[in-house]
């Protein structure tokens, strides 16, 4: 219990705690009179905030810890696959072969292209930002399964949630080959995940934007022998796992408040798709190596610090909401570039991050608001060695989450405490006013 003394009336609450926290409905009974509404926590970022249970992921940030199902990121990144940790976080226990192989051509048999698709796709501008395009394309899911407004079992709810996991990268190559005016590739449910995300993005067509350099970097020589990189695709099989979850993280709150109000998956994943747009959350990639090519040469370096420093900008890929500790999946990224790196060849901008990361974890600026490299910071480093333009890293951040995002929703679904999100404000408007005659 929680003894509270208001000594604006001199009552006293008695207030339970349970689990470490109180019930936020409990201080609504501390009141001064009773037209008071009663007290209310004011939480702007909801940063003090839990607003569900949840079984999926573990996160300390104070330890840099991060399990899912229990399950430590490290162990998870050695030895899982993208398939098998999608069924860990949606079912909660790891697939054993037989589930593995039905689960995988569960997935694939959602590995169609909607009709309306290319159509869709081929509306948007060729300059149209990718990450915009799979926002769109996913709600157009909403129009093209509308069966998915009413579903009321668990069995319902997993065709959406397949289908979700199985067409968002096919949504995703569709948005990469329209930026660069190709041909779209339909998907290989046989290959790994990562092989056939390189094969729908890369695979050749006669489109003179494809260079005899990336052809070469990526492992084929023309249209029947492209075959790709396994270390490549190994690495995004890899990637992919870091991102799958992190519980209630700004795009997972808005998928699990959008379906709230009872919408419909893919709009609620669309919205998802939106707020992981954003710089300060999936963005943060892109916002990476735009500033690692803005920094340019190593010289250039403290003269940026100092005005991230001073206020002017902040540095990119450092820094976490929850971790204040170097993020466990930072470390294995920056592993996992330098097994990329062998295959592409170095990124130049590598030394720049590194020079930035020796500098940020030594200076007192950054030690006291302890921040620390974190997903991101190394992530947009393989993805231009893959040969993906920044625009497409908010949206390979995208494909790894969504198998998150629909662990969440159908959580969600089947949690007896859940309720329309609906926070309140602190009202700070004019009061009452009559409405001038003469307009
Ligand atoms: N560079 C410089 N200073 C920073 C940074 C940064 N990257 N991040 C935080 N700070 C400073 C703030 O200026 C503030 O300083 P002050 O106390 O002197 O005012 C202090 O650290 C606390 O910052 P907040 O913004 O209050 O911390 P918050 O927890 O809200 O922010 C966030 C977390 C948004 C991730 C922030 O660290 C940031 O903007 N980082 C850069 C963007 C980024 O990499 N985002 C990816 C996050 S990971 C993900 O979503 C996958």
């Amino acid at each position: 219990m929680l003894s509270i003394t208001d000594t604006r009336t001199g009552k006293q609450y008695e207030i339970k705690v349970e689990e470490g926290v109180i019930r936020a409905a409990d201080l609504r009974a501390i009141k001064t009179d009773q037209a008071d509404q009663g007290l209310l926590a004011f939480d702007p970022g909801l940063t003090s905030t839990a607003v569900c249970h949840s079984t999926i992921t573990f996160i300390d940030g104070e330890a840099g810890i991060l399990r899912y199902r229990g399950y430590p990121i490290e162990q998870i990144a050695e030895k899982s696959t993208y398939e098998a940790v999608a069924y860990l976080l949606l079912f909660g226990e790891l697939p054993d072969v037989a589930q593995l192989a039905t689960w995988k051509a569960s997935l694939g048999a959602e590995m169609t292209v909607p009709e309306q698709l290319p159509r869709f796709m081929d509306a948007f501008p060729q300059t149209a930002n990718p990450m915009s395009m799979l926002m769109s394309a996913a709600a157009a899911l909403s129009a093209i399964y509308p069966d998915a407004r009413t579903v009321a079992t668990q069995e319902e709810r997993l065709v959406h949630a397949r289908r979700l996991i199985a067409q968002m990268p096919i949504l995703a190559a569709y948005a990469f080959r329209r930026t660069r005016g190709q041909s779209y590739v339909n998907p290989d449910p046989s290959a790994t995940f990562g092989a056939n995300m390189l094969r729908m993005f890369f695979k050749p067509d006669n489109s003179p934007n494809f260079g005899a350099s990336m052809l070469r970097r990526l492992g084929g020589k023309n249209d029947e022998e492209y075959v790709p990189n396994p270390v490549l695709a190994h690495a995004l099989d890899i990637l992919f796992m870091l991102h799958e979850d992190h519980e209630q993280n700004c795009s997972t709150s808005t998928v699990r408040g959008v379906a709230s109000s009872g919408a419909d998956p893919y709009a609620a994943i669309a919205a998802g798709v939106g707020a992981l747009s954003g710089p300060l959350h999936g963005g943060a990639n892109e916002a990476v190596l735009r500033m690692l090519r803005e920094i340019g040469t190593i010289d250039h370096i403290p003269a940026f610090i100092e005005r991230v420093k001073a206020g002017d900008g902040r540095l990119m890929g450092f820094g976490h909401r929850v971790y204040k500790t170097y993020d466990p999946r930072a470390k294995i990224v920056k592993h996992t570039a330098d097994a990329v790196f062998k295959v592409t060849g170095m990124n130049p901008l590598l030394d720049i991050a590194v020079e930035l990361e020796r500098i940020a974890l030594t200076d007192e600026y950054f030690l006291k608001r302890r921040l620390y490299p974190n997903v991101d910071f190394y992530s947009g480093l393989i993805y231009e060695a893959m040969g993906l333009p920044v625009e497409m890293f908010p949206v390979m951040f995208a494909i790894g989450r969504t198998p998150g995002w629909v662990a969440h929703w159908l959580e969600f679904e089947q949690d007896k405490e859940k309720k329309l999100m609906r926070p309140l404000q602190l009202y700070t408007g004019y009061d009452r006013r009559d409405y001038p005659e003469s307009r």
